[in-house]
């Protein structure tokens, strides 16, 4: 059967990795994960070294995940009285020396990343290697934004035909509220501070209900690197009680949110409710990700592009791909490679070098996303699903990564956040759906209303180029996947349903935590 064969062929190299990796940490010949691990390999740390996964291994055994005390809401208040006292002392530090905080809390997470590590995987559930490339990403950003507020928010002097002396200088807002998810506990928790805190504002940084313990330890690293105590304050509780009372406060000056779409709509009519300023709010949120494949596209990148997109980190990336496009003329032949790719998955215990899906982050999201599962199954054809470990090997909330084949780009209502991948055929063939050409599929794409990431495979370069600009989408990647942007180079984040931008990681995102004031003399 030909096309049991095209699943074979891409499942060997995988199953060739797996016999490698029986030989355990001493020996071990190859990479530990199936997953790339080309990122995680900066920062002197090589995902692919014995002695490093010891050394990760060591630290993982002796982590202990710190039980966080909720903050009470009366509390908020107080905490907010305290930051803005704080605002005005952190806001004078030279723009250097806030900078030079910065770069001391990269320095201090790069020493620590094993720790970090064990503490990602302990209480997120983080695989080794994405715990890795976690720590990895929240160093950069310390960096990053080190260098560009030095390099961007000095006082300007505006040369013009005025006669005066005319200057623009940037100053903090005041007590910036940063909100952030779970699923990235340390890096988009990390970055959404330092912006703040390197722009001159005070933060009120309220992490995930289900991440606290990463979040305070990346906070006790901002203090002994310089960060005095009244300009930084970790508030943990849930969301509609502590998030939400510290974005009501009158004290807060900006709002810097990564979550989910609806909650950014709460919020945003939250501050559009209250006298007083008007509060600037930056809203990173959710996706329903198009990855586009044509008839020239190669088969077996392809196959490898969405396994890693739609299912590396269980799916739980706003980034991940959500909805496979593919050209009928090579659909049975793709579709049945992604199925042997797909069965060749390993899940269970993050901690393991041979794990490639851990589990999802709690009981709620797994129930919530079986429930999807089950509803699909009668909806929908299955493509593709992962085996589930033996009980022996199972470790709670895992989710086998599984694909399903519907009818029309329409019929993909809501993000799962979750290894759930949706897949629609699109070419002449398909009038039924109006899919019938790439033109069409991207007008539908857009239709959905997100805008974050979308995949492009194809061989004809002319097309990538103008599917990219035809997609309202803030990060498209052609010929490779669509997660793990990096920071400096791949600024991310999207718009329409997918957030307000400005692209963290990108050179515009500090002006949105400032405010400017410009300065004329006649002199
Ligand atoms: P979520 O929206 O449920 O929660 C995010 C944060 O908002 C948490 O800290 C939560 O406590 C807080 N919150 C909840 N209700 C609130 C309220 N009423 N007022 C103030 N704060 C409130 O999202 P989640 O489940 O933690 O994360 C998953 C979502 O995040 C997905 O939709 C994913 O796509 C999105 N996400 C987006 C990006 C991006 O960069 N675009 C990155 C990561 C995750
Ligand atoms: N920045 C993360 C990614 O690109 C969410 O996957």
């Amino acid at each position: 059967d030909p096309q049991v064969d095209a699943g074979e062929l891409l499942a060997s190299p995988l199953r060739a990795a797996r016999e490698a990796l029986k030989t355990g940490v001493e020996g071990l010949p190859l990479p530990p994960q199936l997953f790339g691990p080309a990122r995680a390999n900066a920062a002197g740390w090589d995902v692919t070294c014995p002695a490093h996964w010891a050394t990760l291994h060591t630290a993982l055994a002796s982590t202990q995940v710190e039980r966080i005390p909720e903050s009470a809401p009366a509390s908020v208040a107080d905490t907010m009285t305290r930051l803005a006292h704080g605002f005005e002392s952190w806001e004078a530090y030279p723009l250097a020396e806030r900078a030079a905080v910065l770069r001391r809390a990269a320095a201090a997470l790069e020493a620590r990343l094993p720790e970090f590590c064990g503490l990602l995987v302990k209480e997120a559930h983080k695989t080794l290697g994405d715990a890795v490339a976690e720590v990895r990403e929240a160093i950069d950003f310390c960096r990053y934004y080190a260098q560009q507020a030095e390099e961007r928010l000095g006082e300007q002097l505006l040369p013009g035909p005025t006669g005066e002396r005319n200057t623009l200088r940037c100053t903090g807002r005041g007590v910036f509220v940063c909100i952030s998810p779970w699923n990235f506990p340390l890096a988009i928790f990390a970055g959404q501070v330092v912006a703040a805190l390197v722009t001159g504002n005070s933060v009120a940084a309220k992490p995930a209900e289900q991440t606290p313990a990463v979040a305070a330890r990346f906070v006790a690293v901002l203090h002994e690197a310089g960060v005095p105590a009244d300009a930084l304050a970790l508030l943990h509780g849930p969301g509609d009680t502590v998030g939400a009372a510290l974005v009501a406060d009158e004290r807060t000056a900006g709002v810097c949110f990564t979550g989910s779409t609806q909650v950014a709509k709460l919020i945003q009519r939250a501050l559009a409710a209250k006298d007083g300023p008007i509060v600037p709010l930056i809203a990173e949120t959710g996706g329903l990700n198009a990855m586009l494949v044509d008839s020239t596209a190669l088969p077996e990148q392809v196959v490898d592009a969405v396994v890693q997109s739609a299912f590396r980190s269980a799916g739980q990336r706003c980034s991940a791909l959500r909805l496979l496009c593919v050209h009928e003329a090579i659909a049975d032949g793709v579709l049945t490679m992604l199925a042997g790719a797909t069965a060749e998955l390993r899940l269970g215990d993050p901690a393991r070098l041979d794990t490639d899906v851990g589990p999802l982050i709690d009981g709620e999201a797994h129930a919530h996303l079986r429930q999807q599962v089950a509803r699909l199954e009668g909806e929908a054809r299955l493509i593709a699903r992962s085996p589930m470990p033996t009980l022996a090997q199972a470790v709670p909330n895992l989710l086998a990564p599984v694909a399903f084949e519907l009818a029309r780009i329409a019929d993909v209502r809501q993000e799962l956040f979750g290894p759930v991948l949706h897949v629609v055929r699109w070419g002449p063939g398909q009038t039924a759906s109006g899919a019938t050409d790439a033109a069409a599929v991207v007008r539908q794409i857009n239709a959905l209303g997100y805008g974050l990431t979308l995949g492009v495979q194809t061989r004809i370069d002319g097309r990538a180029q103008q599917l990219a600009h035809a997609a309202r989408v803030g990060n498209v990647y052609v010929n490779r996947n669509m997660i793990g942007a990096v920071v400096g180079v791949q600024p991310f984040g999207g718009e329409g349903l997918s957030g307000t931008g400005p692209k963290a990681g990108g050179p515009h995102y500090l002006y949105r935590f400032c405010a400017e004031q410009t300065v004329t003399v006649n002199t």
